[in-house]
């Protein structure tokens, strides 16, 4: 534990989707494992849920600087002015989290509506591309050929596809490609290129799944143990912890009682 802070200390976080679930989970777990020398640049839509976050890391971990930044990553050109526009002191990056991201519906082809389409591969995709692109040349003006973490937020849907999930997962085995293809683009330095890719998470994702229908969102989590966005933020910081030559390539998680994106033991509830 003390040699993983000792790793983190004095590195710059920027995590994307840092509001909920996942990100905001990440943001409190770098911010325990590191608590006396760290910065982190939370963002996401919704600035004021990134301020309360910031503040409650202020109460137990001193040591940290917080920035939130509201970025809509489906927007190219907010993500183009994103590092221009970062205070000095923030913009030597070390780690950058690609964890925002959605599903939209569960309709199947040829039903599915078209601004639900766009906006899973507007986040999901191209969103994270971009992100990528513009933290690139930060890691790449390091000594060696770069260095630096990318750390992709991946799905079990990534790797198999499920009905009702099509689009979701089709972006998701886009950034399997995406992420596989630049690790061996950057062989040659070294800047490190993690997957983590959870199985069932209990989030807001669900609910956005949902278009915000809680009673539809929970009926997902009956009968079974999801992970937490705890557990999946342990491994994304545990990543990120490791000794510079090693790379936590790709991980998949599951739950105890998943085995695949739809084979899942669920307990009777009635
Ligand atoms: N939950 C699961 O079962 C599960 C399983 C495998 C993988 N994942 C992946 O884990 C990641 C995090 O999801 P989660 O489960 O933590 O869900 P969540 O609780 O809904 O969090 C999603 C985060 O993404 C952000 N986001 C969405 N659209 C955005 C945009 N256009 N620009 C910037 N931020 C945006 C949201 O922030 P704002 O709304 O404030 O913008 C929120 O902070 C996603 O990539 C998801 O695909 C989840």
């Amino acid at each position: 534990m003390r040699s993983m802070s000792q790793r983190l200390k004095g590195k710059t976080v920027l995590i994307t989707g840092a509001s909920s679930g996942i990100g905001k989970s990440t943001a409190l777990e770098f911010a325990r494992t590191s608590p006396n020398d760290l910065k982190l640049i939370l963002t996401a839509r919704r600035i004021d849920t990134l301020k309360e976050i910031a503040t409650e890391i202020g109460k137990y971990a001193e040591g940290v600087k917080v920035l939130a930044v509201k970025l809509d990553i489906s927007k190219p050109e907010e993500v183009n002015g994103f590092v221009g526009q970062l205070p000095e002191e923030f913009k030597e990056i070390d780690i950058l989290v690609n964890n925002a991201g959605l599903v939209k519906g569960v309709a199947q082809a040829p039903d599915i509506k078209p601004e639900d389409i766009d906006v899973m591969f507007a986040t999901n995709v191209t969103g994270l591309i971009n992100m990528t692109q513009a933290i690139l040349p930060i890691f790449k003006k390091r000594p060696d050929g770069g260095r630096g973490d990318v750390i992709n937020i991946g799905s079990i849907a990534g790797r198999e596809s499920y009905q009702g999930g099509s689009i979701y997962c089709a972006t998701k085995a886009a950034v399997r490609s995406f992420t596989d293809a630049l690790r061996r683009e950057l062989i040659s330095t070294r800047i490190r290129i993690i997957e983590i890719d959870p199985g069932q998470v209990e989030t807001e994702f669900s609910i956005v799944r949902f278009y915000g229908d809680k009673s539809k969102a929970n009926k997902v989590y009956e009968g079974v143990d999801p992970l937490t966005p705890d557990d999946i933020a342990e491994v994304v910081v545990f990543a990120a912890g490791r000794r510079e030559n090693v790379v936590i390539a790709d991980t998949l998680i599951f739950p105890n009682h998943q085995a695949a994106a739809t084979v899942m033991h669920r307990k009777s509830t009635s």
